[in-house]
């Protein structure tokens, strides 16, 4: 299986209505809202690259990954019967809120909810961002995000054996963290990681999700919209992985944004997995709410 990129994410939140403003004024995002008031936000082309659902919870509910065309979902779908996964594609109320062809339901071994899909919805007006940063995005997909993992290494296995993803690195323990957390990094194209594995169960069903811009000057402008409106969750810092300059956003209902720039890029063919003893080489530090 070839899985090209993370094409969106679906979240769960108790504070919906907050998602359309709060992703114009600090995000730079367009969006729309469906009547039932499901939030479909915009960083590109795509019709829908973050889906905010209405609920009861702020959690993950979907991963949302690509791959090339029907012909090769339908092989992926197969694919993830034969490895001995339940799969459903009966989906097409999900298909329509993620504004794609079609797309197949499958948990990974932790429970995390994937989504396999084709056929993303392309909005050929441009996104109306005055002033917002302009997303990294195109072949390296949306961004990346952090799952918890209580089965770490059956899950591990699933990701590179069964989704076809490469290891890129290994985080055990984090010697400056205060928990004895270990994390998977795991990608499927250029992009450092696609989906991080982290050893500690969550709440959300998700650490947090990063979305890389193109400019140091677009990720202080969205540092300064987040210090005015106390929307901070860590100072800037660099982690030790993807080398990436980056700080935390505290988004409505509590998800936790790493917004970023300058990540480096892998070669697939040649790159041998890492165990790095941090996950920065310096700042990160947690800002007081
Ligand atoms: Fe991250």
């Amino acid at each position: 299986m070839r899985i090209i990129g993370l094409g969106y994410l679906v979240i769960e939140s108790t504070e919906a209505e907050q998602w359309p403003g709060f992703a114009r004024e600090v995000l730079g995002m367009a969006s729309s809202v469906d009547d039932d008031g499901t939030v479909a936000l915009r960083v590109d082309e795509r019709a829908a690259r973050i889906v905010v659902v209405p609920g009861e919870r702020d959690a993950l509910q979907a991963i949302g990954l690509e791959v090339s065309g029907v012909v090769a979902w339908e092989a992926a779908v197969d694919e993830l019967r034969a490895a001995g996964a339940a799969v459903s594609t009966d989906t097409a109320a999900q298909a329509r809120r993620a504004r794609v062809t079609g797309l197949a339901q499958v948990s990974d071994p932790s429970g995390n909810p994937l989504e396999i899909f084709h056929g993303p919805l392309i909005v050929t007006g441009p996104v109306d961002r005055p002033g917002g940063p302009r997303y990294k995005t195109g072949e390296l997909g949306l961004g990346h995000v952090v799952v918890p993992a209580v089965k770490l290494d059956e899950t591990f296995r699933f990701y590179i054996q069964t989704l076809g993803f490469g290891h890129r690195d290994t985080i055990r323990p984090m010697l400056n963290y205060p928990e004895p957390l270990v994390l998977q990094f795991l990608g499927c194209n250029r992009r450092h990681h696609t989906v991080a594995l982290a050893s500690q169960p969550d709440p959300r069903g998700m650490r947090h999700f990063m979305l890389e811009v193109e400019s140091i000057a677009d990720v202080g402008r969205a540092y300064d919209r987040c210090h005015e409106r106390g929307q901070l969750m860590t100072h800037l810092g660099q982690h030790s992985n993807d080398q990436g300059l980056s700080f935390y956003i505290r988004c409505p209902g509590g998800i936790m944004l790493e917004f970023g720039t300058a990540c480096i890029e892998v070669d697939e063919a040649t790159w041998s997995a890492r165990e790095l003893d941090a996950a920065g080489f310096w700042g990160h530090q947690l800002v007081s709410p």
